[in-house]
């Protein structure tokens, strides 16, 4: 077995010098199925790889780099944050000593942050102690490579936790096609322009001010695109009325929760949504629909989406009502909450945290 600084490589990579390694063209050790394995992306996977010893990022670099995939390095964390804003990588390999913020930290940043936390983190230590692999499952690490690396066991986890990044993305497009979707039906009348936007934005804010869980908060931006998706099965001579429904047509615009539900059902990754959606109409008092629900059965994640959602249709002009003004929006829920229709503490909460802003 061949070990380079803290890196080993199998037997049969052992005529594999760190100058052939450099100069090799065409990938030794690669066969022609691994190289298959590559074809059906669009583009190769992207791999950071971060360490501050330059041999070590240097060695992973060309074995990854080897096998197809493009490979970038940072040696530290400050450099493996930029190069995350940059260009977002497939997969993340990153040390867990080093000079300034340490692997853990990093793991723990991106795994915090929406737009990252997706992204394999694959912690790389030499420590043995299973108190620090502990810290890392804490930090949301994804897997663990133990120095020595071997090459071999690297590009199995690498392909394995790639295959599964794929499905992920998978499930976001199909995600984002839905939100999309939602963007459509809202378009469908003119008057409700820019509300689902609002809607994810003020309703993830809510969650945050509650300091509720970051998956909750995920689910109240979706929400907010999604709550109406099922209106996408309701006519335009209904919808576009707007009020002064017959019963008839009432009953119809009643179904829309119960048919987004339906849509949205089959993707696990909507599982904290479906809630949204279903309840998005009830009552605290039980007067509301689907279900009829009182507050104790309302979950709280549609209860805050509501909130966010009445307050926003008070606040815009309709072709049978004029948008109203803040305090007057304010004044009306408050009211509305006293009468049972929605949660009072978190008109408050939600009134408490739009007057902070605005101050
Ligand atoms: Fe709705
Ligand atoms: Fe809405």
């Amino acid at each position: 077995m061949l070990v380079v600084d803290g890196m080993s490589f199998p037997p049969n990579s052992r005529n594999l010098t760190w100058q052939t390694l450099r100069t090799t063209a065409k990938p030794e050790g690669a066969s022609e199925r691994e190289m298959g394995d590559l074809l059906p992306h669009r583009r190769p996977p992207r791999i950071l790889v971060v360490d501050d010893q330059p041999s070590i990022a240097g060695l992973m670099s060309q074995l990854l780099g080897m096998r197809g995939y493009d490979v970038v390095t940072a040696a530290n964390a400050e450099q493996a944050e930029a190069e995350v804003e940059r260009q977002v990588p497939d997969l993340i390999l990153s040390d867990v000593i080093m000079p300034g913020k340490s692997g853990y930290e990093l793991c723990r940043e991106f795994k915090d942050n929406p737009a990252t936390r997706l992204i394999p983190f694959v912690l790389i230590t030499g420590l043995t102690d299973s108190g620090d692999k502990l810290r890392g499952i804490e930090a949301g690490a994804d897997d663990f490579l133990n120095k020595p690396v071997l090459a071999e066991e690297l590009i199995a986890r690498v392909k394995s936790l790639l295959r599964l990044k794929e499905f992920t993305d998978e499930l976001e497009t199909v995600d984002s096609v839905l939100c999309t979707l939602g963007l459509i039906v809202e378009g469908r009348d003119p008057y409700t322009e820019g509300h689902c936007e609002r809607l994810a934005t003020n309703a993830a804010d809510l969650g945050r001010h509650l300091r509720l869980d970051q998956d909750s908060i995920i689910a109240l931006r979706r929400g907010g695109y999604l709550h109406d998706l099922g209106k996408i099965a309701v006519p335009d001579e209904i919808l576009k009325k707007g009020s002064n429904l017959s019963a008839e047509e009432w009953g119809v615009m009643k179904l829309h929760p119960v048919t987004g539900e339906n849509i949205c059902k089959p993707l696990k990754s909507l599982r904290l949504v479906l809630p949204i959606i279903r309840h998005h109409h009830e009552h605290s008092d039980g007067s509301g629909y689907p279900d009829a629900l009182n507050k104790s059965e309302i979950p709280v994640l549609p209860r805050i989406l509501q909130v966010v959602d009445v307050y926003d249709a008070l606040r815009t002009a309709r072709p049978y009502k004029p948008a109203l003004s803040h305090e007057h929006a304010a004044q009306t829920m408050r009211e509305e909450s006293r009468r049972g229709l929605w949660d009072t503490e978190l008109v408050s909460e939600y009134f408490f945290m739009l007057e902070r802003r605005a101050a």
